[in-house]
């Protein structure tokens, strides 16, 4: 029977766990014994005794180190300096898995597989139907477009209701949201909620009919329509050219709003460029800019990750780890992906690395000593590693036979091609 040890989280400011106790019994089924850190769920709101109540043993860090499977919320490149402390308890074979930043942070990857250690890293799920209920990203960004609502909110010199009073009546606030996938859905239905008057751009047109599900108005630029997910699901980079084009026409609907929340992100680049300083000056006095993007760069110009600033009478925040500060819930979320995770990866109580499932061979990052994920390796400037190199040569072979490869399905959802850049 494998082992799975939940640590208690190192990185500053970090309040969330990766397990919550309700989870544990879950895993169990699946044949996994759960150890878990003393004090791990305490920043969440889950105490040691509930844990130990629901069967986890809660025992010290160098207990959890020397189990089967490590789990974390930040392990490695996103646990910066704090993760150093780790590096000599964990033993050669050892199996961790959490989010771990591999695309902005290749280079601890390549430094795991150095020590023979084998990497799941959560960020990497395809966003596909069966990878659903194991997508921590969107669980993550549910929570993040909940809070930036309130932070702005509560930023705002305004309310975000109309109120028709005895002393008079008080507009509806306006926000205005770019980028309408999970967070920016999100921000959208939480805005709507209190009151405010809500609308959003996307460049995916296929939005539209979401946005207007949650009650906000779908906001129309005359810009080509594009693709802007990678084969991933994920949000992909598009020319500068059309992120020109989109500032210039997004400025007026951002001049008339009173909370700006930002969502476009790219994995593992830095943010596009989407509200100008200039855009910010044409603001009105006491305004607000929610940046979700801020920890690449951010979408406005005058974001500085996990600061606010204040330019141009109008306010900018750029929280980096939002999902943080709803703890509670985060944990919950993030339990249930894990779990629902580790019960595709672990059969009759043993990992099963069956690299013909999607989800774990894009999940798997470095694996006995290498980097094995393709995306990774060319990151690091490595060669691919042969079976992908004969995958490559015979799809070129294909391409010259005439018969062009198609798009390798993801499922249900579909794939969106590239047309954009
Ligand atoms: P997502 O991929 O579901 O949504 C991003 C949306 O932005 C997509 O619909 C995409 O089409 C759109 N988009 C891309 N480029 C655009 C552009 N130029 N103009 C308008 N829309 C554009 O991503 P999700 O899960 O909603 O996350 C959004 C962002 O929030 C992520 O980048 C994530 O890193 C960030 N996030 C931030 C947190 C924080 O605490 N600051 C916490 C969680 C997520």
């Amino acid at each position: 029977m494998a082992t799975i040890g939940i640590l208690r989280e190192t990185y500053p400011g970090e309040r969330r766990v990766a397990l919550v106790p309700t989870t544990i019994a879950k895993l169990k089924k699946s044949g996994l014994e759960v150890k878990v850190e003393a004090g791990a769920g305490k920043e969440a709101g889950y105490p040691d005794d509930e844990y130990a109540q629901a069967g986890a043993p809660v025992v010290e860090r160098r207990e959890v180190l020397a189990c089967d499977l490590v789990a974390g919320v930040r392990i490695l490149g996103a646990a910066g300096e704090s993760w150093s402390a780790d590096l000599e308890g964990l033993g050669a074979s050892a199996v961790i898995i959490g989010r771990c930043d591999p695309l902005g942070a290749a280079d601890v990857l390549r430094d795991a597989g150095s020590r023979g250690w084998t990497v799941v890293a959560l960020e990497m799920i395809p966003r596909i139907t069966r990878a659903q209920s194991m997508d921590v990203l969107s669980s993550m960004a549910t929570v993040a477009g909940y809070r930036a609502v309130l932070l702005g909110a509560v930023e705002l010199p305004r309310m975000f209701p109309l109120l028709m009073t005895a002393a008079g009546t008080v507009t509806a606030a306006r926000v205005f949201v770019i980028g309408a996938g999970v967070a920016g859905l999100q921000a959208l239905a939480t805005a709507k909620r209190l009151g405010a008057t809500t609308q959003a751009y996307d460049v995916r047109a296929a939005c539209r009919e979401q946005v207007e599900s949650v009650g906000a108005k779908f906001i129309e630029l005359s810009l080509p329509e594009t693709s802007a997910e990678d084969q991933g699901g994920y949000a992909k980079e598009l020319a500068e050219d059309f992120y020109r084009q989109q500032r210039e026409l997004m400025a007026s609907v951002v001049a008339e709003s009173d909370v700006v929340i930002t969502t476009a992100a790219i994995p593992g680049k830095p943010s596009p460029l989407l509200v100008t300083e200039q855009a910010v000056k044409g603001m009105a006095p006491g305004s607000v800019i929610v940046d979700l993007a801020a920890e690449r760069g951010g979408n406005c110009e005058l974001t500085q990750p996990d600061q606010r600033v204040q330019q141009h009478g109008v306010t900018i925040l750029g929280p980096t780890n939002l999902p943080s500060e709803v703890p509670y819930h985060a944990s919950q979320m993030f339990s249930n992906n894990i779990a629902n995770y580790l019960r595709n990866l672990v059969k009759d109580g043993q990992i099963a690395w069956n690299m013909d499932d999607e989800i774990i061979r894009e999940t798997v990052v470095v694996r006995d000593g290498d980097v094995v994920h393709p995306r990774i390796r060319s990151i690091l400037g490595l060669d691919p590693l042969p079976q992908a190199a004969a995958e490559q040569t015979a799809a070129v072979e294909e391409t010259a036979a005439g018969d062009p490869p198609q798009p390798e399905s993801s499922g249900e959802d579909g794939d969106s091609e590239d047309t954009a850049s």
